[in-house]
């Protein structure tokens, strides 16, 4: 979709907003696999309710971008338009136990920072690639860990109210791998309260953790993480694995060879491609054990 009205492009200079036409999404998600739209780029989050405003009056539809670690956008033109905030600088702020991090900060860079100065507890996350507000909306964890834990008060633009909000911890439910956020919530920033352990033995955590990571999951691939959720008490990886289905592929679209439950882009995969594998996937999943894997993998149709 491309804004091409030049009112709505003046005032979107005027809301602190970067417009940059015919943005490729295979270059912003880490599956690198997706269409073309233009890209908004927010610099002041507090234009966001005007923006939304300017964006539904004129019939401008829109999707939320965070890092593009969990997502599978679809091909060709995109009917909708993308937003997404540029970091602020400094992302990460702390003042005792509590870190004060602009959603759009590297998660990584974030949990990195935080234990030099011998803040941990979520020391497993640590490889979780994308940004602290994509990890925050779908509750991502890893090894035991998920960051909801540790959420003290979030900043978000909702979509009910079209306001800028800020909801404490007991206003929000944080489930495996899912919140109570709305869909069209944007995330702006959060205040994790984050336990004091030295630096030392936080990074003795994170090297256990990426050591098992990089023994079982394809690190160096183009992947979106898990492609669907566990479901109670059961690994979807090893399912998929005991009826051998790894190397499978669509395409350019393939089951890992390293980790049955990350599905790969091993060349120029459609997004066609992958739906069609994560179909059959689940189909035969469905038939040999009678479970029905839901997504983990977010899925912008075209
Ligand atoms: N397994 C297999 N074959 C496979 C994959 C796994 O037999 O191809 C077996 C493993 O040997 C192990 C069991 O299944 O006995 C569980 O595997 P693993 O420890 O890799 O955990 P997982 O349940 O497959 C979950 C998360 C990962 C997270 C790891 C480590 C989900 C959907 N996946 O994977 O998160 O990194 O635990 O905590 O919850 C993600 O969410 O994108 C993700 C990668």
């Amino acid at each position: 979709m491309r804004v091409s009205d030049s009112k709505i492009v003046a005032k979107l200079a005027e809301l602190n907003v970067e417009l940059q036409h015919s943005a490729s999404l295979s270059d912003l998600t880490s599956l690198g696999i997706g269409g073309t739209t233009d890209l908004l780029r927010i610099k002041s989050h507090e234009s966001l309710p005007d923006l939304l405003n300017l964006l539904d009056t004129n019939h401008v539809p829109h999707r939320f971008l965070g890092g593009g670690s969990n997502l599978l956008v679809g091909d060709g033109d995109l009917p909708w338009v993308v937003l997404q905030l540029v970091r602020s600088e400094p992302d990460v702020v702390l003042d005792g136990n509590l870190a004060h991090v602009d959603a759009a900060a590297d998660l990584g860079r974030m949990i990195t920072f935080c234990a030099k100065n011998d803040l941990g507890g979520m020391d497993g996350l640590i490889g979780v690639p994308g940004t602290v507000g994509g990890a925050l909306r779908m509750n991502a964890g890893a090894y035991g860990m998920q960051i909801g834990t540790y959420a003290r008060e979030v900043k978000l633009y909702r979509a009910a109210t079209r306001r800028i909000e800020v909801l404490r911890d007991h206003q929000i439910s944080f489930e495996y791998r899912h919140t109570s956020f709305a869909p069209d919530d944007m995330m702006l920033a959060v205040i994790l309260e984050l336990p004091s352990k030295p630096y030392k033995e936080i990074l003795q955590g994170i090297r256990i953790c990426n050591e098992k990571r990089r023994s079982s999951q394809p690190l160096g691939q183009k992947s979106a993480g898990c492609i669907f959720k566990n479901p109670p008490g059961v690994s979807a990886g090893r399912m998929i694995d005991e009826l051998g289905l790894k190397g499978l592929s669509v395409g350019d679209a393939q089951v890992s060879d390293r980790h049955a439950n990350f599905f790969v882009n091993a060349g120029h995969a459609s997004a066609k491609d992958m739906q069609s594998l994560i179909a059959d996937v689940r189909e035969r999943v469905q038939k040999s054990f009678g479970v029905s894997l839901e997504n983990e993998v977010v899925v912008w149709n075209a």
